[in-house]
């Protein structure tokens, strides 16, 4: 079966090349699948596509027509698919359910202790001969109280971490979370998570119900100072709200591995490029704000994972056997 596979990184080919056999014929291509660059499909019996890829109902129908049964997500998300474009079409969706929740709860700690001891300006002010501590103070970890939105497999893994550290975990998730009980995780409404948190750390996907819930009004509900952090999906805050309330000091930190129009920006080389993009670029400004460009999952570990599953569910898909990482529109 020839595969056409979209938002190909060098890294990435690497990768699939491990797992690669002749059941799966793969052709690359670095661009992203798109209504623009959907016609690179054509003569393909499926594609593979990443998180930044738009699979909106005018790509699907176009990858219907070329007979493109399957569309095969190296990721775990699919907000960036029309679930329902794809049920009316015929297109097949699977994913790959988790390839390391290891590395991006991993890498939400990291910035949790970068973002507390300014760990990035230490970086620079020591390479430039600048021991003075002026403006590094930063907090215990220990004793304070951390909110977890989204108490599934990564949600977990940072509680688990934060208990180590001698926090109080607190978790929002509208599912009865049994681990939590377990772990001693006290599972609380939005609100009061909102009102005691130090830290609240996003890892909830990205649906219609969450779009943007880290708005004016929940901004307004946290403790004055509080860290967010947000390695899920960019859209699950309004930044317009957060530039505001950074602004007005309400928050003291934010580190951002994802950002709700990343799509423009992320996984490419930007460096000699003018960014037209007010709202990141006024982000950016600030010094108590770290982002990093959609790397929380990036660990050698995660990529064998996404390359091994999307080869089994490329063949899977090829011998019409059950897919086991299917999604569809009613899981949205
Ligand atoms: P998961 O499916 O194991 O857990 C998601 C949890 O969110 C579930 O417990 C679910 O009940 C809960 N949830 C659903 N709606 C909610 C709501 N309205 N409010 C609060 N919680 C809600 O997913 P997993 O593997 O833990 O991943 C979480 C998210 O992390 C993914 O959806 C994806 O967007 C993001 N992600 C980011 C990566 C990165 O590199 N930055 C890599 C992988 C995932």
């Amino acid at each position: 079966m020839k595969v056409a596979v979209f938002s190909t990184k060098p890294y990435d080919k690497e990768a699939l090349r491990h797992y690669d056999n002749d059941e799966v014929d793969l052709s690359y291509f670095e661009v992203p699948l798109n209504i623009a660059t959907v016609h690179y499909a054509q003569g393909f019996g499926a594609v593979s596509a990443f998180v930044n890829d738009d699979l909106g109902e005018a790509t699907i129908e176009r990858l219907a027509e070329y007979g493109i049964k399957l569309i095969a997500l190296r990721c775990a998300g699919f907000n960036n698919v029309d679930l329902a474009a794809a049920a009316k079409f015929g297109v097949r969706i699977v994913r790959v359910p988790a390839y390391s929740p290891y590395a991006v709860a991993e890498h939400t700690i990291g910035l949790m202790l970068a973002l507390n001891r300014k760990l990035y300006k230490s970086y620079n002010r020591v390479r430039e001969g600048n021991f003075s501590l002026n403006g590094l103070l930063g907090f215990d970890m220990h004793d304070k109280t951390v909110g977890i939105i989204g108490a599934g497999k990564i949600g977990l893994l940072v509680g688990e971490r934060l208990k180590a550290f001698g926090c109080e975990v607190l978790v929002y998730d509208p599912f009865l979370c049994k681990t939590c009980d377990e772990q001693g995780f006290k599972q609380v409404t939005l609100a009061q998570l909102y009102a005691e948190s130090h830290i609240i750390t996003l890892h909830c996907p990205l649906t219609n119900q969450t779009k943007n819930m880290i708005n004016e009004d929940a901004l307004d509900q946290m403790r004055a100072n509080v860290m967010i952090v947000n390695t899920g999906r960019g859209g699950l805050i309004d930044t317009k709200a957060l530039i505001k309330a950074l602004k007005s000091r309400k928050v003291g930190y934010v580190g951002l591995d994802v950002y709700e129009e990343e799509g423009a920006l992320f996984f490419e080389d930007h460096s000699n490029d003018i960014i037209l993009d007010d709202k990141f670029e006024r982000l950016l400004t600030f010094p108590n704000v770290l982002v990093t460009g959609h790397q929380a999952y990036f660990t050698h570990e995660a990529l064998e994972h996404i390359a091994e599953t999307t080869i089994q569910n490329l063949i899977a898909f090829k011998y019409q056997r059950p897919l086991d990482n299917e999604i569809k529109a009613d899981l949205s």
